[in-house]
């Protein structure tokens, strides 16, 4: 059996990670990673693959015979990766382009939530730059910018001032400073209350939801500096009660399939919803993605204990209410390790030192995973592993509790060394003091 999976972050290291480990119970697997990175390249029964043009890894899933694709990131999902595969005959699990504008469009986001009854934050859309003006002046401060398009993690501003308000409307609709993905700006009201993922898959009538998570947005310790894709994660989200959790699979995940369905597009993939948990217990979604979040799945992955390869059978044939997935009962903390310069402009080629000296991924008591995302092997030393992108590594532990996985997690992510390395050192802060308290 050959399997496919699309991208080269943590993310996708973790999925076909947890994918070889099925495949070791049932039946030889290969599994293709592309592009991949150099944790992807170096695990025996995975194989990069350096192709990223659409045509070209249909192309290749037909010639190879693959059983199935799992796609990893926004960007080719929004480029039709899926809509090219089902016209090619190919399985492959996400949302079509149509659907995918649950992610890559927010003013479509926030309409469709809006229809079907699904709670978020007050909103209008603007493209003048105006009446975006002239909207922020009578709603005050604090208030909440967004591109309406995909800029990255860039394209959000939780303006404080009215005057960072205004300036974030200029820097988007005057200045054109992301370019087409802020031609249009969501102007939101501000949440205040506390931050969870809820992901769950979709087999376009079904849905399984996975472990819920928490994931820390800001560069630096305490929540400060400047937005980042996520430097760390939990799993599961003490925030999320069972009661919560009824209420946000009613309201917001079975809402959203039902949406999808009424408007002629049944939904497919991962859905991943963004939520605010009011201090009352209020449930707003702050926004939908149609993948799973990267840390998420590092520490999502980390606590599965059914077979993933069985589970995305199940999903691509459309029988997830057949299914139940497992997970293990320890808490998950991954806290990344980004490069110099991360988020505006990472540094490459950093020589990344210690992760031989780790003890080996496959040892079985091991409660510990190096989850790569921007590496690469080293162009003249291959024996030497580099930092090739913004977040380089996602150290993942396993213990009782979120305050024995952060401690084991540090542990580890101290034995890692590469220049300019920056990584917070409060990963699991929320549910720590929750403990406490
Ligand atoms: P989004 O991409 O829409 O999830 O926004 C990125 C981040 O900005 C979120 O994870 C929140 O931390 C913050 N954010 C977005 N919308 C709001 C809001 N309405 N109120 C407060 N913070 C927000
Ligand atoms: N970690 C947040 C995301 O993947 O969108």
């Amino acid at each position: 059996m050959k399997l496919l999976v699309i991208g080269s972050g943590g993310r996708e290291h973790a999925l076909a990670w947890k994918l070889l480990q099925s495949s070791r119970v049932m039946r030889p697997i290969t599994i293709f990673v592309a592009p991949g990175n150099a944790g992807t390249s170096l695990e025996d029964g995975l194989e990069n693959l350096p192709i990223t043009a659409i045509p070209e890894l249909v192309e290749f899933a037909r010639k190879e015979s693959i059983a199935f694709t799992i796609v990893g990131p926004e960007a080719p999902l929004a480029g039709g990766v899926v809509d090219a595969f089902r016209a090619a005959g190919q399985k492959i699990f996400g949302p079509t382009r149509q659907a995918a504008q649950l992610e890559t469009s927010k003013d479509f986001s926030k309409a469709f939530m809006t229809r079907h009854g699904i709670p978020t934050a007050a909103y209008a859309t603007f493209d003048s730059p105006a009446e975006a003006h002239h909207y922020l002046d009578q709603q005050g401060a604090p208030i909440v910018i967004k591109a309406d398009g995909l800029a990255g993690g860039k394209g959000v501003v939780v303006a404080t001032t009215l005057a960072e308000a205004h300036a974030a409307v200029d820097a988007m609709l005057v200045e054109n400073q992301l370019g087409n993905a802020g031609a249009r700006v969501v102007i939101e009201e501000f949440l205040e209350g506390e931050e969870a993922s809820f992901i769950a898959m979709a087999d376009g009538r079904h849905v399984l939801p996975l472990a819920t998570s928490q994931d820390h947005k800001r560069l630096k310790d305490g929540d400060q500096g400047p937005n980042t894709g996520g430097m760390g994660a939990y799993s599961p989200a003490p925030v999320i009660t069972p009661k919560l959790h009824a209420r946000i699979m009613r309201e917001v995940i079975h809402a959203a399939m039902n949406g999808m369905e009424k408007e002629g597009e049944s939904y497919t993939g991962f859905l991943y919803a963004g939520l605010m948990i009011a201090p009352d217990g209020g449930i707003k979604v702050l926004e939908f993605n149609c993948r799973m979040g990267d840390p998420e799945t590092e520490v999502i992955m980390a606590r599965l204990k059914s077979n993933l390869v069985t589970l995305m059978e199940h999903a691509v044939n459309g029988t997830l209410d057949k299914v139940e997935a497992e997970w293990d009962r320890r808490t998950a903390l991954g806290v990344v390790l980004a490069a110099h310069g991360y988020p505006d402009s990472p540094r490459k080629g950093d020589v990344i030192h210690g992760l031989s000296e780790l003890p080996s991924m496959a040892a079985p008591e091991k409660d510990f995973y190096v989850f790569h995302a921007g590496t690469a092997l080293d162009d003249e030393n291959r024996e030497e592993i580099v930092t090739a992108g913004g977040r380089v590594l996602c150290v993942t532990a396993l213990a009782d509790g979120v305050k024995f996985a952060q401690r084991r997690a540090y542990e580890i992510a101290d034995q890692i060394h590469f220049d300019g390395c920056q990584m917070r050192h409060d990963i699991g802060h929320w549910a720590i003091n929750k403990h406490r308290k």
